[in-house]
């Protein structure tokens, strides 16, 4: 099966400025692909030349086979896109917003009224669906533009960042949503500035910097290829001094977070008994100990602060 989204050294000149660098990658059938970078790193603008917003500089990019560029109706008929900045109409209402939607792509009106029952339903609006966009919650009508692109069915899905600065509920709901419909088969395009969204979220995810894609893989083969330290994080049952801890054997340094303290170390199994004879030596209790894997925060920072490591997508 060829991919449902083929990107071929894309890339989006503003005068002088590269804004996205000859970026190549691909979207399979059914996966989450996370588009991970801070901001300005170029992900608004990949996102706007994929959905034929935005014409590149150069490269080329297939969705479903269709080129974006020289069959844009074909290609943007099987997708659903939530834009960095988008609203529903505020002075129309839930159904209508969703009646609108589906007019844009040609459906039947029975067909809109099923699917805006099935998916207001599933976006938690069906109760609120004739009141006015305008007197929702941020998320509610986050939650709605995103019903609005699902409206067709679409199989490729892009989104960017469209769980910032939403609250919990809302953004689980998306999450849950991404989720199930990669599981039918839909490929996602996921654009966040959000490293656990996309540890949690992606099937892959692809790390942008300055307009290039610095590394491509699986949040799990990226900390094992990029993250070295490894750490136990304790809490006693009253404050101990960091200092006490960084003295112990094979500690390399000690961070305090709140009542935690971070241990860094090569060797958290022994650490962990040395740990467990302090305590009953100094007759304070361990609270919590836990030995977190490598974070792709790690990962992350790492990639962001070495200019050095240019090799391109792995
Ligand atoms: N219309 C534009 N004209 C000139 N520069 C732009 C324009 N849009 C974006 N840029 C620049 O391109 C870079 C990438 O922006 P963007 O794609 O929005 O990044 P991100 O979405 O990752 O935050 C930034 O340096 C930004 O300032
Ligand atoms: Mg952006």
């Amino acid at each position: 099966m060829s991919a449902a989204i083929q990107v071929d050294g894309l890339t989006k000149r503003y005068n002088s400025h590269l804004a996205v660098d000859d970026v190549s990658f691909e979207v399979r059938v059914g996966e989450v692909l996370g588009f991970l970078g801070p901001n300005g790193a170029g992900k608004t603008t990949t996102q706007r030349m994929l959905t034929g917003v935005l014409k590149p500089t150069g490269g080329r990019a297939l969705v479903l086979g269709r080129d974006i560029v020289s069959d844009p109706v074909g290609a943007k008929e099987r997708m659903g896109v939530v834009p960095e900045v988008a609203n529903p109409y505020m002075e129309m209402t839930a159904s209508q917003n969703m009646a609108f939607a589906g007019e844009l792509y040609g459906l039947p009106g029975a067909r809109i009224r099923a699917r805006s029952q099935e998916l207001l339903r599933e976006f938690n609006l069906w109760e609120r669906r004739d009141d006015i966009a305008k007197r929702y919650s941020k998320g509610m009508k986050q939650r709605l533009i995103l019903a609005m692109s699902l409206i067709h069915e679409p199989r490729v899905l892009f989104l960017d960042e469209p769980t910032a600065s939403l609250d919990v509920e809302s953004r689980r709901m998306i999450h849950g949503r991404v989720r199930e419909l990669s599981g039918r088969g839909a490929a996602v395009f996921y654009t966040t500035h959000n490293i656990e969204e996309a540890n949690v979220l992606c099937d892959r995810v692809a790390i942008i910097r300055d307009g290039k894609l610095v590394a491509l893989d699986t949040p799990e083969a990226l900390k094992s290829t990029f993250a070295m330290s490894q750490s136990v994080v304790v809490s006693f049952s009253r404050p101990v001094e960091a200092a006490e801890l960084g003295a112990l054997d094979g500690v390399t340094h000690v961070e305090k977070h709140g009542d935690k303290l971070h241990l860094f170390t090569a060797a958290p199994g022994a650490l962990i008994e040395r740990l467990a004879g302090y305590a009953q030596q100094e007759h304070v209790e361990i609270v919590s100990i836990n030995t977190p894997g490598p974070s792709l925060e790690e990962v992350f920072v790492s990639l962001s602060s070495d200019t050095s490591r240019s090799g391109g997508p792995r």
